[in-house]
């Protein structure tokens, strides 16, 4: 064939990270086909999905099979009783001027995360390392120049924006709490970032796929933060609260006071779902919601408590070892310094040969993240017991 192609694509790695170790996982169990494995890499719930949320579904399958009130096509940004429910929720955290017009469902985070791009220029884009590496990988393949700012030990893995002089305007990506760390950004940290935004020019995309973690008295949302409404776009999702990853519902707010040129970005966001996105389903949506009812909003909370005891019980051991680590507070992600100053891909071999236990090396998230290693707390509690009597033995 004579055609081109985008060649960016030959700029990220090969795999995608949570591929790539779950094809070393896949090998390491032919050939230890007894072994029993503790999976604690991708950041994948286990918890079945809440009875609240599972009975709207039911209920709204029974309306699917009744002419009378059988749903086709889904409005190109999600139903207004979803949007009506997210908006009410963005209002208990303390950000009502989310209101339901500028929240665009979608199918998850990482969609709208990869979806982004299409709508932006050539811009530079900064991002934080360590961070998830969709937001590099992304903006990659579509060829844009990145520069990191670093999350080190130093700075508490909560890197400060850089100095603002000379800095063209640039899209920049936050996610709070952050994924792979657990670091939350306090309310003077976000500001500093929004500032900054405000003063160059800049686009924050804002990743707050874990805010139903956050127990301290941190920013739930940007909006939280004076001027975000005229500098950040927010991304967020079910999947992590609600129980989501296999159902896949998540949403993106793009306020109307975000202008670019003359042009607001709504407009182009707008357009571009309306396009190349047929919206989510009914059956999701009304589970979705329900999530966000009394009920099943406890039901989320209970098992966000119950994956918070996984992080404690964890955290807890490498606290008694004196192994450095942040998050397991305001987050699901344990993040430790490999043990003997050895590096992530070294210390994922050796606990998964030792204890059949699989984690994340930090060289996944970036420079930053080498010789440092992520476990989640997504798993059930008698495995997290398991691998926390395992870890003593380090
Ligand atoms: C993770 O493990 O970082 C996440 O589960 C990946 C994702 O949310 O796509």
């Amino acid at each position: 064939m004579d055609i081109r192609l985008n060649n960016h694509f030959l700029d990220v790695k090969e795999t995608y990270l949570f591929s790539d170790i779950a094809k070393r996982v896949r090998k390491f169990q032919e050939e230890n086909p007894d072994r029993e494995i503790i999976r604690m890499g991708i950041g994948d719930v286990t918890l079945p999905l809440p009875g609240a949320i599972t009975s709207a579904m039911e209920e709204a399958v029974k309306q699917m099979a009744d002419k009378a009130s059988f749903h086709g096509y889904p409005p190109e940004y999600g139903y207004d009783f979803l949007r009506d429910a997210i908006s009410d929720h963005y209002k208990n955290i303390g950000a009502p001027s989310v209101t339901p017009g500028i929240i665009y469902v979608s199918d998850g985070a990482k969609s709208d995360l990869g979806n982004l791009p299409d709508i932006l220029g050539d811009n530079p884009v900064i991002i934080p390392d360590p961070v998830y590496p969709v937001y590099v990988d992304s903006n990659l393949m579509n060829g844009r120049k990145i520069s990191f700012v670093n999350g080190t030990k130093e700075n508490d893995f909560l890197p400060e924006p850089p100095a603002d002089t000379g800095i063209e305007p640039s899209v920049i990506y936050i996610c709070s709490p952050n994924n792979p760390t657990g670091a939350v950004y306090s309310y003077e940290g976000l500001t500093a970032w929004v500032n900054f935004a405000l003063k160059t020019g800049s686009l924050i995309i804002f990743d707050a796929a874990y805010e139903a973690f956050i127990s301290e008295d941190k920013p739930h949302t940007i909006y939280e933060i004076p001027g975000a409404e005229s500098c950040a776009i927010e991304i967020s999702s079910f999947s992590k609260f609600a129980g989501f990853t296999g159902v896949r519902c998540g949403w993106t707010v793009v306020p109307d006071t975000l202008e670019a040129g003359g042009i607001k970005l709504s407009k182009f966001w707008a357009r571009r779902q309306a396009t190349k996105f047929n919206g989510v389903s009914y059956i999701t949506q009304m589970g979705a919601a329900a999530s966000l009812s009394g009920k099943g909003f406890e039901e989320c909370l209970a098992n966000i408590a119950y994956y918070k005891r996984n992080a404690t019980a964890l955290a807890n051991v490498f606290t008694d070892k004196g192994i450095y680590f942040t998050g397991g507070v305001n987050s699901p992600y344990i993040w430790l310094k490999c043990p003997g100053d050895i590096g992530g891909w070294e210390f994922f071999d050796s606990i998964l040969e030792r204890f059949g236990i699989v984690g994340t090396p930090g060289e996944g998230f970036g420079a930053n993240g080498s010789g440092f290693f992520r476990l989640t707390a997504f798993g059930s509690y008698e495995n997290t017991l398991k691998a926390c009597e395992l870890f003593k033995t380090l």
